[in-house]
């Protein structure tokens, strides 16, 4: 069984970080409107059963698993199982797989759906194609994808009032896309999700959704609070991974980074992007 060489992860997987997931998992909820699509919701069997690749925390499964039948089973893969929930009490369960692998036989045509959310850190190139080949082989003839992504490419910081602009923090999601397109990631790749799905995975009745990050606009606040550190880490990876990249260090990131706090203090300035999230099934024959 053909297995891949480990990929660089730009964020960290600590503690804190595991908060700033489950957090941010609740601010993508509000803005989505759902857990689990509402056309996938109503076509599944009474015992379905749940992938969810790439899973961190398990977040997004386990409150899907409060909500629906008990019928229902859960199972939660990621390369690394450092966030998987300490105490597992519930129905989810939790082991590592990576999803550029071949699918292990016992997984083959297992599951009704698979979700995947926010794997744009984790892959570049071939891995959006080879990850939609083998959520398809997961799933059963007739299974579905969900796959949640963020168009951070074009990641904005707007203004709530005219002012001074939001300089630093603009200079942080440059430098952190910088750092990023280095190694093949955040470039265009979300932004031909759907084509990916539908060529790649083979993939039927597809239909991507797509609405802004700040849909509730309520939500804008919180969003600061949980994209602002995520652009600081995604920043000092860029340092460390690319030293001397246009003269940045450290020092100029923790500086910015405070500016940057400041500039987003009450809503003056706020982060903004496009979310994609693509819906489709797996031929029956
Ligand atoms: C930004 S986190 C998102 C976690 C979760 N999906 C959410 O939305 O809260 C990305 C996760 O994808 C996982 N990941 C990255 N590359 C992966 C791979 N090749 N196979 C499986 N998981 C991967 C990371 O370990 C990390 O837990």
């Amino acid at each position: 069984m053909a297995t891949t060489e480990w990929k660089p992860y730009s964020l960290p997987r600590d503690h804190t970080e595991s908060n700033r997931l489950n957090l941010q998992h609740k601010v993508y909820i509000a803005n989505a409107g759902f857990l689990l699509h509402p056309r996938i919701a109503a076509a599944l069997p009474e015992q379905a059963r749940v992938a969810d690749v790439g899973t961190g925390t398990g977040a997004w499964l386990n409150d899907l698993a409060a909500e629906s039948p008990s019928s229902w089973s859960y199972t939660g893969f990621d390369i690394s199982d450092a966030q998987f929930p300490q105490t597992n009490t519930g129905p989810c369960r939790f082991t590592t797989l990576n999803i550029l692998d071949d699918v292990p036989d016992e997984y083959r045509e297992h599951f009704d759906v698979v979700h995947l959310r926010l794997l744009v850190c984790g892959l570049s190139g071939a891995d959006w194609a080879t990850t939609a080949r083998n959520a398809s082989q997961l799933l059963k003839p007739g299974g579905w994808i969900q796959w949640h992504e963020c168009a951070f490419l074009h990641l904005q910081v707007l203004q709530n009032a005219p002012a001074a602009p939001p300089s630093a923090c603009r200079q942080l999601v440059a430098l952190l896309l910088a750092g990023q397109a280095r190694e093949g990631k955040m470039v265009e790749d979300v932004l031909r999700l759907a084509q990916t799905v539908r060529q790649a995975g083979g993939f039927q009745d597809c239909e991507d959704y797509v609405f802004s990050s700040d849909r509730v606009a309520e939500t804008r606040g919180a969003t600061n609070e949980i994209h602002h550190p995520a652009v600081g880490a995604l920043a000092r990876y860029a340092v460390q991974a690319s030293p001397g990249l246009d003269g940045w260090t450290r020092e100029k990131v923790e500086e910015l980074m405070q500016r940057g706090s400041r500039e987003l203090e009450g809503g003056k300035a706020y982060y903004r992007w496009d979310m994609h999230i693509v819906t489709a099934r797996k031929p029956v024959v």
